[in-house]
C-alpha cells in the first residue's frame, strides 16, 4: 500500500527534475507540495489517483514539448496559434477556439499541484485543457458485415453503446481514438476542417504532414473522388484484393470536397478502407469519411493497444475505443500508382507487402509489357524533390522514437569500411557510452531463435538487461505485430537504452526495418 505513494511521489520528482531548466533544480515549494499530497494520499485513493494523473500529464507535457522542440517548425507558437498557422497555410479561415488555462477543469488537488507548476512545465505557454479520457470496450467479434458495402450488424449492446458514444463525439467535431487492423488511429471527421485540426493539436503533428482518409465502403470512396477521375487498372486490382485492409492509395484530391488541411495543400489525397470491424463500423455509423493518423504523439512509436494510446494521449482526448491488440501491428502500405508510367511506387512499406503486390499484378496481368513495376522509395528509386517534401511518409520528420535512445544492431556483413565488434565486447562496453550511473536498465528487442536472441547475456556490473522477444526469425508477421509494443513496453519499464536486432528485409521485414531505422539514432555491427 505504502510503496504506491512513494513510487508516485518519486515519479513526480523525477518529472519535475526533467522538466526544470538546467541545472535541473527542483522548485522546493513544488516538491514539498507533492510530498504533502503524497502523505495525504495514504489516506485517500482519490488523491493518489489525482497524483498519478498529474504524473502522466507531466510526463506527456514534457515529451510533447521535447517533440515540438525537435520536430515542429512552429514551436514558438501556442497550440492555438499553431492551428491557426496551419489553417492559414492551407488557405482556411479558422474560427477562434477558446483554450482554457491549465487546471481550469481539474479537481482541487490537481489545481493545487498544477498552478505553481504551470510555468515550469509549459514555460509560460498555454496548454490545451486536460480532459477526462474514457476507454470504452468494443468487441470486434460482435460486429459483422454481410457484404463489403452493407451496414454493420452489432450483436453486443455494450459495443453498440461504445460505438454510439464515439460516433456522437466525432459528430461533435472532437477526435476519437479507435483500433484498426494496423495500428490505433486518432480519428476526426475528414470533411470538416475544425474537426481535422484537432488531430494536429492533440498529436503535436507538424502541419505540413498530410492525413490518411478512412472510408467504410466503395460508395464513400467514389464520393470523394473528382468526377473526371479514371481508376487505373492497377488500382482496381489492388482494391479488389487488398481492401478492406492495410493498403493506402493516393488519389487526385477534389478540392471542392477534401479540405486542404487534410492534404496539406498537396494535389493528392491518401485513402484507405480499414478491415478492423470496429473501425469500419464506426465510419459506417458516422456515415462520413474519417481522417486518422496513428494515435500517438508525433514522433513516438505507433500504438497497437488502447493502453498505449491512453498512456500517451490520455487527458488530451475524451474517447478511446478499446478493440484489443492490432493484428498487423505496423501501419498501412502507402502506394502512389498515379504516375504516367503506370508503375506502383511504394512511398511507405507496411502491412501489405511488396511481394503481395507483385504477386497480384503478375497473376492478373499476363502481358509483360503492361505489367507495372513495383518500386520501393529509396530502395529502387531516389527522388530528391520527393525526399524534401513532407508528403513522403516518414522522410522529413523523425519517427517511431521511444523516450530511450535506440541502437540498431546489425548482424549481417558490414559495409567495407566498418569493422564489426564481437558481440561480447559490444555488450560489455555498452554502458560506457551512457551517462555515468550506478545501475542502468538496458532493453533488448531480439528474435526468439536468432544468435543474439538465444545468447546468454553477460553479467555486467550495474547493468540490468530487459529482453523483449520479437518472434521467430522466419515469421516477420509476428515481429511486425510485436515491434511497437516492444519499444513502448521497454520504455514503460524504464530502460535507458534499447538495442534492437536487425531482421531480414523481405516481406513484412521491409516495413519493420523501415521503422527500426527511423527509430534508431545509431547503427552498430556485431559478429559472433
Ligand atoms: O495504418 C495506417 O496507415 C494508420 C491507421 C490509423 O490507418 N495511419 C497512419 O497515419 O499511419 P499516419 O498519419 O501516421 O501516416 C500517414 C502517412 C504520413 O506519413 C503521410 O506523410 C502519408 O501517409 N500521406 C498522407 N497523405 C499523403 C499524400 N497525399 N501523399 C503522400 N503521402 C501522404
Ligand atoms: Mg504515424
Amino acid at each position: 500500500m505504502f510503496s504506491k505513494h512513494v513510487q508516485t511521489y518519486r515519479g513526480l520528482l523525477r518529472e519535475l527534475k526533467k522538466s526544470s531548466l538546467p541545472p535541473h533544480n527542483i522548485n522546493p515549494a513544488l516538491s514539498s507540495n507533492f510530498r504533502r499530497l503524497a502523505e495525504q494520499a495514504r489516506r485517500s485513493e482519490i488523491i493518489l489517483d489525482d497524483l498519478r494523473n498529474a504524473l502522466i500529464f507531466m510526463a506527456s507535457q514534457r515529451e510533447h514539448k521535447v517533440l515540438l522542440d525537435r520536430y515542429n517548425p512552429l514551436v514558438d507558437l501556442t497550440a492555438e496559434e499553431r492551428i491557426h498557422a496551419t489553417a492559414r497555410r492551407v488557405g482556411l479561415d479558422m474560427p477562434i477556439t477558446h483554450e482554457r488555462m491549465i487546471g481550469a477543469q481539474q479537481s482541487t488537488t490537481m489545481r493545487a499541484v498544477f498552478h505553481p507548476a504551470t510555468t515550469i512545465i509549459t514555460q509560460g505557454r498555454r496548454v490545451v485543457t486536460m480532459l477526462s479520457t474514457q476507454v470504452l470496450n468494443c468487441d470486434p467479434t460482435s460486429i459483422s458485415f454481410d457484404s463489403p458495402t452493407s451496414e454493420p450488424k452489432i450483436t453486443s449492446q455494450d459495443t453498440l453503446n461504445s460505438l454510439s458514444i464515439a460516433a456522437k463525439t466525432l459528430t461533435d467535431l472532437q477526435p476519437v481514438a479507435f483500433p484498426t487492423e494496423t495500428v490505433y488511429g486518432l480519428g476526426a471527421l475528414a470533411l470538416n476542417s475544425s474537426a481535422a485540426s484537432r488531430i494536429f493539436s492533440v498529436k503535436g503533428r507538424p502541419p505540413d504532414n498530410p492525413l490518411i482518409v478512412h472510408v467504410s465502403s466503395l460508395d464513400m470512396l467514389y464520393g470523394l473522388l473528382p468526377s473526371s477521375f479514371q481508376m487505373p487498372k492497377s488500382y482496381d486490382l489492388l482494391i479488389e484484393r487488398f481492401w478492406p485492409g492495410a493498403l493506402t492509395l493516393l488519389f487526385p484530391s477534389d478540392t471542392n470536397t477534401i479540405p486542404p488541411i487534410i492534404t496539406a495543400n498537396q494535389p493528392t489525397v491518401a485513402i484507405r478502407m480499414p478491415s478492423h470491424p470496429v473501425a469500419r463500423a464506426l465510419i459506417a455509423l458516422v456515415n462520413a469519411p474519417i481522417a486518422a493518423p496513428s494515435a500517438n504523439s508525433s514522433g513516438k512509436p505507433s500504438p497497437t493497444t488502447a493502453e498505449h494510446v491512453r498512456r500517451d494521449l490520455g487527458g488530451k482526448l475524451s474517447v478511446i475505443l478499446d478493440g484489443g491488440a492490432c493484428g498487423v501491428g505496423l501501419e498501412s502500405t502507402v502506394v502512389d500508382g498515379l504516375q504516367e508510367d503506370g508503375n506502383i511506387r511504394v512511398l511507405r512499406p507496411g502491412g501489405i507487402t511488396v511481394e503481395d503486390i507483385q504477386e497480384l499484378l503478375r497473376e492478373k496481368i499476363q502481358d509483360p509489357k503492361l505489367l507495372p513495376q513495383v518500386l520501393v522509395h529509396r530502395r529502387d528509386y531516389q527522388d530528391k524533390q520527393l525526399e524534401a517534401a513532407p508528403t513522403t511518409p516518414g522522410m522529413k520528420y523523425r519517427h517511431y522514437s521511444p523516450t530511450a535512445p535506440v541502437i540498431l544492431i546489425m548482424t549481417t556483413s558490414p559495409p567495407q569500411n566498418v569493422v564489426p565488434s564481437s558481440v561480447s565486447s559490444f555488450l560489455l562496453s555498452v554502458k560506457e557510452g551512457m551517462q555515468p550511473s550506478a545501475s542502468v536498465k538496458i532493453g533488448l528487442l531480439t528474435l526468439t531463435n536468432s544468435k543474439l536472441g538465444t545468447l546468454v547475456l553477460p553479467v555486467v556490473d550495474g547493468v540490468e538487461w530487459c529482453r523483449y522477444e520479437l518472434g521467430p526469425v522466419d515469421d516477420p508477421s509476428v515481429t511486425a505485430r510485436r515491434l511497437f509494443d516492444g519499444l513502448l513496453t521497454l520504455d514503460q519499464r524504464g530502460v535507458e537504452l534499447i538495442l534492437i536486432e536487425e531482421v531480414n528485409d523481405t516481406n513484412e521485414g521491409l516495413a519493420i526495418m523501415n521503422r527500426v531505422r527511423k527509430a534508431a539514432s545509431e547503427v552498430r555491427w556485431i559478429t559472433f
